[in-house]
């Protein structure tokens, strides 16, 4: 067991020399401790090379001139959109090039558009990021289509039987994460697919948390879309991805209309291009999805099953580190039903205070570590579970379990500071 861990401890040491900014020193000559993953990963060198080498060689733009470097241009776009569709399991048609998770939820929230009517349901879940709530919301005012909500098993996991009540013959589309960015719950996803198509739903699943941490094949979830985010998986900022099933992306209407998403206009009307372009319209990030497709090389050759060890090892490492502690209440289930995400505040302890988690992250910040505090973009899951904010560790494949003990040391400090 040792060995495995010290297999694991080698691999991350030999991860981080790819991380230029790891190296960085902050607030006073500390060394970066970066736990904020979960808001976006740090970049490793193969894929800041990858942006250079394109616009240091190649800057052009895609299927448009007939010269030498937009062809190079788009045969790296077109390879990047291959690759990161193998990544998920999808086909190339399948998958549409975004500037983050958001962009791909509203891309399917705005094609339902014509799909409602008054009175269709809508099913969320308790666990949504505003992301995954508010195109939603907007979307159900203007279709006069009813939102309703998959509850928790006690704001742990999302709860089955819930699902099975609410999701009936009037819901179009039901959507949910496929891990919880707060309490880095990993949902039944093939399940609640399963439930959604028993009843004629489609299924959009919030990906921003998983493609970055684990194996997702979109075939073997069967759901019809998937939206992620690639500054999440150590990509630039600007970029990320929408799956949808070919036939459902066929039947969706654009978001954005204009160049290189048409096939041919006259004065009065258009058609659409083949896809994915017909998604794609305007001049795409070019440089941000050829990084994407540099970041899905680099986790390709260390293997999703190993990303998933490594983040489990770290958060189960964290978790029990956080469990010696009386003053802390960590939120959400076991390690073993969570990815590399722990939500937490300081409010136990001799005198019970609870310590504002803005309080807990700037006294981090002086140590060098940076964790978030606040809301995490998902206010009614706050007020569900009665807190105000909370603090959040999220952890990738260059973090260590020194990184751990430092940040259980200055919780210490936190703890002395307000509450002895
Ligand atoms: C679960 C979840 N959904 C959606 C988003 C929004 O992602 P993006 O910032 O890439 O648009 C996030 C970002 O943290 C997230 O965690």
């Amino acid at each position: 067991m040792s060995e495995q861990y010290n297999s694991l401890d080698e691999s991350i040491n030999k991860y981080r020399e790819d991380f230029p900014i790891l190296k960085r020193k902050i607030r006073d000559n500390k060394t970066l401790v970066y736990l904020d993953n979960a808001a976006t990963t740090q970049k490793p060198i193969q894929v800041i090379d990858a942006i250079s080498n394109y616009y240091s060689n190649v800057n052009s733009n895609v299927h448009r001139g007939i010269h030498a470097l937009s062809e190079e241009a788009s045969e790296l776009y077109e390879s990047a959109h291959q690759v990161t569709s193998d990544f998920i399991g999808a086909g190339f048609k399948e998958l549409i090039f975004t500037k983050n998770t958001t962009e791909g939820l509203n891309i399917v929230a705005n094609g339902f558009l014509d799909r409602l009517h008054k009175g269709d349901e809508i099913v969320l879940s308790r666990f949504e990021h505003h992301s995954n709530l508010v195109p939603f919301q907007q979307l159900a005012h203007k279709t006069g289509a009813i939102i309703k909500f998959i509850e928790t098993e006690n704001y742990e996991m999302l709860d089955l039987a819930s699902a099975e009540k609410v999701i009936t013959d009037k819901t179009k589309l039901v959507s949910f994460p496929h891990m919880s960015n707060v309490l880095g719950s990993i949902s039944p996803v093939k399940e609640l697919t399963k439930i959604a198509h028993e009843h004629g739903a489609s299924v959009l699943v919030d990906a921003a948390q998983s493609v970055p941490h684990m194996k997702v094949d979109v075939k073997d979830i069967d759901c019809e879309f998937l939206a992620f985010a690639g500054h999440k998986m150590l990509a630039p900022m600007g970029s990320g991805g929408l799956y949808g099933k070919e036939e459902e992306l066929e039947k969706l209407s654009p978001l954005l209309f204009g160049g290189d998403m048409i096939r041919s206009v006259s004065f009065e009307d258009a058609t659409w291009n083949e896809l994915p372009w017909k998604f794609e319209a305007g001049t795409p990030n070019v440089g941000g999805g050829i990084g994407l497709g540099a970041a899905v090389e680099y986790l390709n050759d260390i293997g999703m099953d190993k990303v998933r060890k490594i983040e489990h090892y770290l958060t189960d490492y964290a978790m029990k580190r956080l469990a010696e502690l009386d003053y802390i209440t960590v939120y959400g289930p076991p390690a073993d039903q969570r990815g590399g995400v722990i939500s937490f505040n300081v409010n136990g302890g001799k005198n019970g205070i609870f310590v504002h988690p803005h309080d807990v992250s700037t006294i981090m910040d002086e140590e060098g570590i940076a964790i978030r505090a606040g809301h995490h973009c998902a206010q009614p899951l706050m007020e569900a579970m009665c807190v105000p904010a909370t603090s959040r560790m999220s952890f990738y494949i260059y973090n260590t379990k020194e990184e751990i003990d430092l940040t259980i040391d200055t919780l210490e400090s936190v703890q002395k500071i307000f509450n002895s």
